[in-house]
């Protein structure tokens, strides 16, 4: 069967309907959610949560990241696999990022990485593109920034901080990102970004305007009981 490709992905800018998109860490929920039709699977970090019993996504490291991007990348015949950059894992320097990227496409078997941040990571981006890698950002509510944002709180409420977010992710596309995730910021702050961008935005608790939307399995599936975000509908 043929893959999904970050070309595939890009056409899904602005159709009538968003796209799905889901987070997948073992086996049968990567065959689960391939089999379901869905494009894209983010082994997420969420992990750290969902499956490790962390109580952020801070401490997971990049082992016990790639275990599951393994595991997920066997189960998904059709959908782009794209892995979660874990904390600590990029941030240090563009060698760090360039490296652990590698690892989770040459020996995890992803097609894709991700990473939170937006302008003070575009070295970071591009690096990992030069090197062959595709890579999804992620601005707005950033939760491996959970102690600098207190908590995981809805970013973008005030015009400066909502000019910083729509900044970061026009930064991140210009560094040549394929997609970027917006996490939980005004919806009309979404819509602007995904009206302004020509990449694919893909939205979780952004409201209903991104061209994409992504939600954590285990969420949807009434698994995880230590956090209910309201944009998880079970
Ligand atoms: O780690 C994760 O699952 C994510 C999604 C919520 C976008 O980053």
């Amino acid at each position: 069967m043929k893959k999904i490709t970050i070309r595939h992905i890009q056409k899904l800018k602005g159709l009538e309907s968003p796209f799905a998109t889901i987070t997948a860490y073992d086996y049968p929920s990567a065959q689960a959610v391939d089999a379901a039709g869905i494009p894209l699977i983010l082994v997420g970090d969420s992990a750290a949560m969902v499956v490790y019993g962390l109580d952020t996504t801070i401490p997971v490291t990049m082992a016990e990241m790639l275990f599951l991007v393994r595991a997920v990348s066997r189960g998904a015949e059709k959908a782009m696999v794209v892995a979660d950059m874990p904390f600590m894992s990029y941030q240090p320097s563009i060698e760090d990022a360039v490296r652990n990227a590698g690892k989770f496409v040459k020996e995890g078997g992803a097609e894709a990485v991700k990473l939170e941040g937006g302008k003070a990571y575009t070295a970071q981006i591009k690096a990992i593109i030069d090197a062959g890698i595709p890579i999804m950002g992620h601005v707005g509510l950033m939760p491996q920034s959970y102690h600098i944002i207190s908590g995981y709180r809805i970013q973008g409420k005030s015009n400066l901080e909502a000019d910083k977010i729509f900044e970061d992710a026009l930064a991140v596309q210009d560094a040549g990102a394929f997609s970027v995730v917006l996490e939980g910021v005004p919806a009309e702050l979404a819509e602007k970004i995904t009206v302004e961008l020509s990449i694919p935005t893909i939205g979780i608790g952004a409201g209903p305007g991104c061209d994409g939307q992504i939600q954590v399995f285990h969420d949807i599936l009434g698994l995880y009981g230590a956090l209910s975000p309201k944009h998880a509908k079970k």
